[in-house]
């Protein structure tokens, strides 16, 4: 065969006319002269320099491109109702930008090109600015609040875009699939950076979240030559697989189980306990999403300190040797000092180990629509669709209430957080009221993949008496 074809080349090399063998030595003593060679090099340095350039400053989350290309760019691109056209629909919006935002980090951290913050880190030496969390120690008080990373696809690229981000909440996750509201369900009010959504507990189910859970865990043993137990049941390696850093696995009951039957909803918590407990960190008990009809009368104290108790039973059966933490989350609207008292009162009576205060709003402030520039769409959008409200306009709230929990609870047990933190004077503000941990969602959203780092540094200069 080989020689065959040796055969065949032989006449070809000999096809070749005069004319071309000149151009081709011309061609080659061209390459040899010296200013050619110079060239040439320069040009490929160019070339390779531009590619090095790109790949660390395209994957730099800190760069500017991902703040004011990137997130202009996916409005541009994803600016539909997210129902096809066939159906009536303008096509792709914010939930499909969502959804492509993941995909794609994913992609490049599967590709090897994680997004990821370059420098220093220098504030996560900073006096103050660690914490000490059930047990841990974490760098940052810094945390990427639920609904994220629903589905549990995301979790270690998530955790590569900073150091700074200490604790990923992925979830809600229910016990059974289930296909949440029907499109549209997401909506910007780009105007006052917020967010409406009413996704209503959009889930693949525990059983699948498990097996991505467990196949992060069977991967790290694998490559530490350890085996999934011995992984599960170290005292050093967190849940979230990353050092002081934490996973907390949000989970909710699913639409169908009826928030007045309280033993049905105690099952389907604990199905979720059983199931992703030994996975997580923290557990985190969602009864305060507004888009789940029903779901907020389980913050009703007498059926709350049920619910938790059960909860916290489940959590200490898990089987690994450091039991995850039981955390609730609640609801801004639940705001009277009535509220506060009774849902304090179920905490301190279930010792669940902290609150995150809180969900997202269904009421409507009136700084979402103050500015002049706010259009006549983001105005039907705040007054006719109903949904859960985020972005800065909770921060007031937030704040109020973060201060009443830490009073009524104490040292017992911790305050999260969560709603309108944007900077690091918001989340400043938040620790000084009594909050330990301080947990972002919409910032990013709206100003991109280095809403971490910036909002760390901010703090920093803040704890160092700079600004
Ligand atoms: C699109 C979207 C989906 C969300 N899904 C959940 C969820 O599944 N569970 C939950 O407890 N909170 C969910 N939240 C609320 C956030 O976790 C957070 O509490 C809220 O957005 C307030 O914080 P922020 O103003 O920093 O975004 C969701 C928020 C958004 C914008």
């Amino acid at each position: 065969m080989s020689l065959c074809l040796a055969r065949l080349a032989r006449p070809l090399r000999l096809a070749r006319s005069p004319v071309q063998r000149r151009l081709e030595s011309t061609a080659a003593a061209n390459l040899r002269r010296p200013a050619n060679k110079l060239r040439n090099g320069l040009i490929g340095s160019v070339a390779a320099g531009s590619v090095a350039f790109a790949y660390y400053y395209l994957t730099d989350t800190r760069s500017a491109f991902h703040k004011y290309q990137v997130v202009p760019l996916m409005r541009w691109i994803y600016n539909g109702d997210d129902v096809p056209r066939a159906q009536g629909g303008r096509g792709d919006g914010a939930e499909k930008a969502h959804e492509i935002g993941l995909k794609a980090l994913r992609g490049l951290y599967d590709i090897g090109l994680p997004l990821r913050e370059r420098g220093q880190h220098d504030y996560l030496g900073t006096r103050g600015m660690g914490v000490e969390l059930f047990g841990h120690h974490l760098k940052t008080p810094l945390a990427i609040s639920a609904g994220l990373d629903k589905h549990a696809e995301c979790i270690d690229p998530l955790f590569s875009l900073s150091p700074a981000i200490s604790i990923l909440e992925i979830g809600c996750i229910t016990p059974r699939p289930q296909v949440g509201n029907p499109k549209p369900r997401m909506f910007r009010l780009p105007t006052s950076d917020s967010l409406i959504n009413r996704y209503g507990f959009n889930s693949i189910g525990a059983d699948v979240a498990a097996i991505r859970l467990r196949d992060r865990v069977r991967r790290y043993a694998h490559k530490h030559g350890m085996s999934e137990q011995e992984v599960l049941d170290s005292e050093h390696i967190p849940a979230s697989l990353w050092e002081n850093r934490l996973l907390a696995v949000q989970i909710g009951k699913n639409g169908s189980t009826s928030e007045t039957d309280i033993e049905a909803v105690k099952r389907d918590y604990i199905e979720c306990v059983q199931k992703l407990g030994r996975f997580a960190d923290i557990v985190v008990v969602n009864v305060s999403s507004p888009n789940s009809p029903g779901l907020r009368s389980l913050q009703k104290r007498e059926s709350l300190q049920q619910l938790l108790s059960a909860v916290v039973e489940a959590a200490g059966k898990t089987e690994r040797r450091r039991k995850p933490k039981v955390v609730v989350k609640v609801s801004p609207d639940s705001d009277s000092p009535d509220d506060v008292r009774d849902i304090s009162a179920a905490i301190l009576g279930s010792g669940v180990a902290g609150v995150i205060v809180a969900n997202t709003t269904v009421k409507r402030p009136s700084q979402i629509l103050a500015s002049p520039q706010t259009t006549e769409e983001e105005k039907r959008i705040a007054n006719k669709e109903f949904g859960g409200l985020s972005g800065p306009a909770l921060l007031p709230k937030t704040l109020q209430l973060v201060e009443r929990f830490s009073r009524e609870l104490g040292d017992k047990a911790v305050v999260f957080a969560s709603g309108g933190i944007t900077s690091g004077h918001d989340a400043e503000e938040a620790r000084k009221r009594g909050a330990k941990i301080v947990m972002g969602y919409t910032g990013m959203v709206y100003s991109g993949v280095g809403f971490w780092g910036r909002m760390a540094g901010e703090m920093k200069g803040i704890l160092e008496g700079h600004a």
